[in-house]
């Protein structure tokens, strides 16, 4: 199969291209290096320098003619999104528009959108969440996911182009950038490995659902060729704590200082994890990787680095 790849140049999905090119799939990568690094840029993948709203993007789909369309490429932050809600409307849902308009004129099979398990069913919903519940997103981030689900069944129903929607929870693992709370596991091994105390916010109480990225490739590879015009959680559904989660990276890198403390940040959800149970039973996936096995692995990298 022949996979266009938005975002490929950044963390989740560089881990998923590799995934892609390991199964044996042909794997084209479109990023702006706004975030992404060339250096996460698999060898075999075809890389084009360029941005999802731009109208060559179309120019390239329409080259390439893939099979599918994967699209990760987005800018990830729920504060900036917040700051700046023209920006991030702009990338979240005009380019993300501008990618399934140009795959749909390229006669693309198969749509995977990535939304949010963490932002998309808002702050009351009954934990662990399952896919059911209303899409009630409470920030500008969360409601560009939000409308890009309504997009690509509008394409499905409209032009019977087929999608799949992952929504993950906290994604973890090499590759990732330390910044952001969804980068938290970096920022810590980044701080302890430069000599700085790890910042614990509100006595470390907010729950998350840690799901390492090797899996959650793994679940982009079920998609392919499974769980057609269907939303999944992708996400461990294991509530921890990030004062376990310090726990574990203390015991993954041997830091034996504990963590400085900083008042609750107001806007921090105080739990989310997930029920993925759909996942197991029509994608045939389920994470593999434990929370201390990830993080070792995590570690391994930024110390190899
Ligand atoms: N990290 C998480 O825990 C998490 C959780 C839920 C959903 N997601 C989603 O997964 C996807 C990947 O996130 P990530 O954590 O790997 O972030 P990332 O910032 O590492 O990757 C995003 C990539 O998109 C590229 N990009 C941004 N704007 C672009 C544009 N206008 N044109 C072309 N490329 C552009 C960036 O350069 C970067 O390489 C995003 O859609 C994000 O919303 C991530």
């Amino acid at each position: 199969m022949k996979i266009l790849v938005t975002g490929g140049a950044g963390f989740i999905a560089s881990n998923v291209a590799d995934a892609y090119i390991k199964a044996g799939h042909r794997v084209v990568i479109v990023d702006n290096l706004f975030m992404g690094n060339m250096k996460n840029v698999n060898k075999k993948a075809k890389f084009y320098k360029a941005d999802i709203r731009d109208a060559m993007l179309a120019k390239i789909v329409a080259r390439e003619k893939p099979d599918v369309v994967n699209h990760h490429a987005a800018q990830i932050s729920v504060p900036d999104s917040v700051r700046d809600p023209v920006t991030d409307m702009d990338i979240n849902i005009r380019g993300t528009v501008n990618v399934m308009e140009a795959s749909r004129k390229a006669g693309v099979k198969k749509f995977i959108f990535i939304s949010s398990g963490g932002t998309v069913y808002g702050s009351n919903v009954k934990l662990p969440a399952t896919e059911d519940n209303p899409l009630t997103a409470e920030s500008p981030y969360g409601i560009a996911k939000v409308t890009g689900e309504h997009y690509v069944r509008f394409y499905a129903a409209r032009y019977g182009m087929k999608y799949t929607i992952l929504r993950y929870s906290n994604v973890y693992g090499p590759r990732q950038i330390p910044h952001g709370e969804a980068g938290v596991v970096a920022i810590f091994i980044e701080r302890i490995m430069s000599g700085k105390r790890p910042v614990i916010y509100g006595g470390g109480k907010c729950l998350r659902d840690y799901v390492y990225v090797g899996d959650v490739a793994a679940a982009n590879v079920a998609a392919l060729k499974k769980g057609n015009n269907e939303a999944f959680n992708i996400g461990t559904g294991v509530k921890t704590d990030v004062n376990m989660l310090y726990a574990a990276i203390q015991k993954a890198t041997g830091y034996s200082e504990p963590a400085e403390q900083a008042p609750y940040r107001a806007g921090d959800l105080k739990a989310n994890y997930l029920n993925c149970a759909r996942a197991k039973r029509l994608l045939g996936w389920s994470p593999k990787v434990k929370l201390n096995e990830g993080i070792a692995l995590t570690y391994e990298y930024y110390r190899d680095k």
